[in-house]
């Protein structure tokens, strides 16, 4: 469908950005059941790497349905767009230079593909953090879960409503078993073997 739309060429290119920025731009993008621990890795995760002067943004479950997906509830179809919407604006992100970090349940396989396929493998990383339905539950300090148990709450991921996990993610985090800490520490490896980040300094 023709709908005159054009392309503007950016005036400042990839190259500048990261030559200003001193490391490359990604998306992080955590997966898993709710209390898996996606938040609390990415925003630890976020401190280091801002602290090692990069630009970076934590995209987060709940705080994207104040605003950019406020219309959207958790049928099937509406967990797709909000799972398109989030990496469509975690792509922009990357083209302004940042590393987004994405901490969503995101609980289909086809939608992760899709993201993996629009933001180009080389720099998607899908993280899966790993953790059994028995100790999310236990870590129920939002009391959703005892509320999904109670059917308060439909269409409740891992309870009433499907997850499906990744294949051949780029990490697997046992978040029952490996400290937060050593977690985040895994994941800033990863993003120097993708060349996205340096060791300590950041500086590329
Ligand atoms: N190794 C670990 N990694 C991450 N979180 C852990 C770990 N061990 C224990 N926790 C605890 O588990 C809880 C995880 O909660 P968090 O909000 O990060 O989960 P989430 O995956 O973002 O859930 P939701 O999808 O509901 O937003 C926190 O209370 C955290 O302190
Ligand atoms: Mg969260």
């Amino acid at each position: 469908m023709d709908r005159n739309l054009y392309w503007h060429l950016p005036g400042v290119s990839q190259a500048e950005r990261v030559q200003r920025n001193r490391h490359r731009a990604g998306v992080v993008w955590f997966t898993g059941l709710s209390n898996a621990g996606k938040s609390t890795i990415a925003h630890a995760l976020e401190r280091v790497l801002f602290d090692q002067g990069c630009h970076t943004f934590v995209f987060d479950g709940d705080n994207v349905r104040h605003g950019l997906c406020a219309d959207l509830g958790f049928s099937a179809d509406d967990r797709h767009e909000n799972i398109r919407r989030i990496g469509e604006m975690a792509r922009l992100f990357m083209e302004a230079g940042v590393i987004s970090l994405a901490a969503f349940i995101s609980p289909y396989r086809a939608d992760r593909d899709r993201l993996r396929d629009r933001i180009g493998r080389e720099r998607f990383m899908e993280i899966y953090c790993r953790c059994s339905i028995a100790v999310c539950e236990n870590r129920d300090q939002k009391g959703i879960y005892r509320k999904a148990r109670a059917g308060e709450i439909r269409d409740f991921t891992g309870i009433s409503a499907p997850y499906e996990e990744p294949v051949a993610p780029d990490l697997v985090l046992d978040t029952e078993v490996d400290s937060v800490n050593a977690c985040v520490d895994r994941v800033h490896t990863l993003l120097q073997t993708r060349g996205i980040v340096t060791g300590s300094t950041a500086h590329i």
